[in-house]
C-alpha cells in the first residue's frame, strides 16, 4: 500500500487569496451597482514592452524553419540571455558573477520553492513575519518545518523574525542560530527595504554562524534609492554564503510569459560541497529549460529599447505608489513601502484587525487590498495596498478612502 507524503496534511489551508475572492463575490452579487477597485493584486497589468514583444514575434518565426529552429535548451539557459544578464544585473554594479554561476528558471517561485532540495531535512530555516509564504509552505512540504499550530499560526520549527513598526520593518538578528535565511528585499508584503550595510551585517552573520542566505530580489527593479544594494553580492563575502533569485516578472511584465534565473556562485561551499555542482544536478534532472523563445524575449529586456520601455512601466507603476503613499498620508493612515517597492503596507486605524479593515474598505470604499495577517502572524494589524493598477483607478480608490 503506498503512503502519500504526510506533511502535505499539516499544511493550513490557502486561506488568503480564496477568502478574499468569496468576500469580494458575495459583496458584489449583494451590490452589482458598485464598481469595486482592486488594490490587493500582486501581478502586474502592464501589457508586455513593444521590444520584447517584436523578440517574441522574431523567436517564434524561427521555431518555424528547420535551420532555426530549438529544441531543449542548454540546462544553465543560453548564453546570449546568461550574458546579457551578467553584464546588466552585476558587471554594470561592479559586481563579479561569471556566466555559469546563473541558472535560468521559469520565474523564482519554482526556484524559491524548490531550492531546499539541495539541503539537509535537519536545517533550520528563518523566516521574515510577515513573509511571501512560498518560502514556508515548500519547506513544510518537505518536512522541515515541525508542526503547524492554529493557534499562534507557527511552525515549531521556525525561526520567525518580526518585521514591524518597532523593527523598521527589517528583521533583527536571529537570538537563535538558523542554518538557512530567507531574505527579500525589496520586500513583498511590507515594501521595506535594508541599507548596503545593513545587508553586510547579515552576510557577516551567515559567514560567522555558517548560515545560507537565500536572497530573493525579485523586486530589485523598483528599487529607485541610492543606497540601496540591487543585488547582496555588492556585499562582501557574500558569494560564500548567499543565493540569489531574480524574476523578469515583476521588472518586465513576464508574471504569465515565466522567465526567471537563480545565482549560485561557484565559491559557496558546505564543508567542501559546491552549491553550484548540486543545484547543477538538481536543475538537469528536473527542469528542462525555460523556452527559447522566452529566453530570447528576456534577452530583449537588456536591449536599449527593452531597458527605456520597461522603465517606463515601472515609473508608472511607482507613480501609483507615490499616488497612494500620499492619498493615505492625507488621510490620517500611517503608511510605509512604495519607495523603493510596488507595495505599501498600512496599520489599520482603530485597532481595527486585518480583516475587519478588509471588510471596512470592501464595504465602505470599494477597495479590495490584502489583510497583513495573511503573510503571517506579525503582519496583524497592517494591510497590503500594491500600485499595479491602473492609474486611474488608484487615484479613483485615494479619492474614496480620504472621503471616510
Ligand atoms: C517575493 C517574491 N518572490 C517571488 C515571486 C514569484 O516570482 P515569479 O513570477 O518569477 O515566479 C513573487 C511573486 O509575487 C514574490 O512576491
Amino acid at each position: 500500500m503506498y503512503k502519500i507524503n504526510e506533511n502535505y496534511l499539516k499544511l493550513p489551508g490557502s486561506y488568503l487569496f480564496s477568502m478574499i475572492g468569496k468576500k469580494v463575490n458575495e459583496y458584489s452579487k449583494a451590490h452589482p451597482e458598485q464598481e469595486i477597485i482592486r488594490l490587493g493584486i500582486g501581478d502586474v497589468t502592464q501589457p508586455l514592452a513593444p521590444a520584447v514583444i517584436e523578440a517574441l514575434h522574431k523567436a517564434v518565426d524561427e521555431m518555424g524553419k528547420a535551420e532555426t529552429f530549438h529544441g531543449y535548451a542548454p540546462e544553465l539557459g543560453y548564453e546570449f540571455l546568461r550574458q546579457a544578464i551578467v553584464e546588466n544585473d552585476y558587471k554594470k554594479r561592479g559586481v563579479d558573477i561569471k556566466v555559469d554561476e546563473i541558472f535560468v528558471s521559469d520565474g523564482a517561485k519554482s526556484d524559491s520553492g524548490n531550492i531546499g532540495d539541495i539541503f539537509d531535512i535537519d536545517n533550520k530555516i528563518a523566516v521574515c513575519d510577515p513573509v511571501y509564504p512560498v518560502y514556508v509552505d515548500s519547506n513544510a512540504m518537505s518536512g522541515r518545518t515541525g508542526n503547524y499550530d492554529s493557534k499562534t499560526e507557527k511552525w515549531s520549527e521556525v525561526i520567525y523574525m518580526p518585521c514591524t513598526e518597532e523593527t523598521g520593518f527589517a528583521p533583527e538578528l536571529p537570538k537563535e542560530e538558523p542554518d538557512i535565511i530567507y531574505l527579500c528585499f525589496p520586500n513583498n508584503p511590507t515594501g521595506s527595504t535594508i541599507n548596503k550595510t545593513e545587508l553586510q551585517k547579515w552576510v557577516d552573520y551567515a559567514l560567522k554562524v555558517g548560515a545560507v542566505i537565500i536572497y530573493d530580489a525579485a523586486y530589485e527593479a523598483y528599487i529607485s534609492e541610492e543606497d540601496i544594494p540591487h543585488t547582496i553580492f555588492e556585499c562582501e563575502g557574500a558569494k560564500a554564503c548567499a543565493i540569489e533569485l531574480r524574476s523578469f516578472s515583476k521588472n518586465a511584465g513576464f508574471t504569465g510569459t515565466r522567465l526567471g534565473f537563480t545565482v549560485i556562485p561557484k565559491e559557496l561551499k558546505c564543508n567542501g560541497v559546491s552549491l553550484h555542482s548540486l543545484w547543477a544536478r538538481r536543475h538537469g534532472t528536473k527542469f528542462n529549460g525555460a523556452p527559447y523563445i522566452v529566453q530570447r524575449a528576456g534577452e530583449a529586456v537588456y536591449s536599449e529599447e527593452g531597458k527605456r520601455q520597461t522603465k517606463e512601466q515601472i515609473a508608472y507603476y511607482m507613480n501609483n505608489a507615490k499616488v497612494i503613499r500620499e492619498g493615505l498620508k492625507k488621510a490620517g493612515y500611517s503608511a510605509s513601502g512604495g519607495i523603493n517597492a510596488p507595495y505599501i503596507w498600512l496599520k489599520t486605524p482603530n485597532n481595527m484587525t486585518s480583516w475587519q479593515f478588509f471588510d471596512y474598505l470592501l464595504e465602505n470604499a470599494n477597495v479590495v487590498g490584502t489583510p497583513g495577517s495573511g503573510f503571517g502572524p506579525s503582519g496583524e494589524g497592517y494591510f497590503r495596498l500594491t500600485s499595479f493598477g491602473s492609474y486611474e483607478n488608484t487615484v479613483k480608490a485615494m479619492e474614496r478612502i480620504q472621503k471616510l
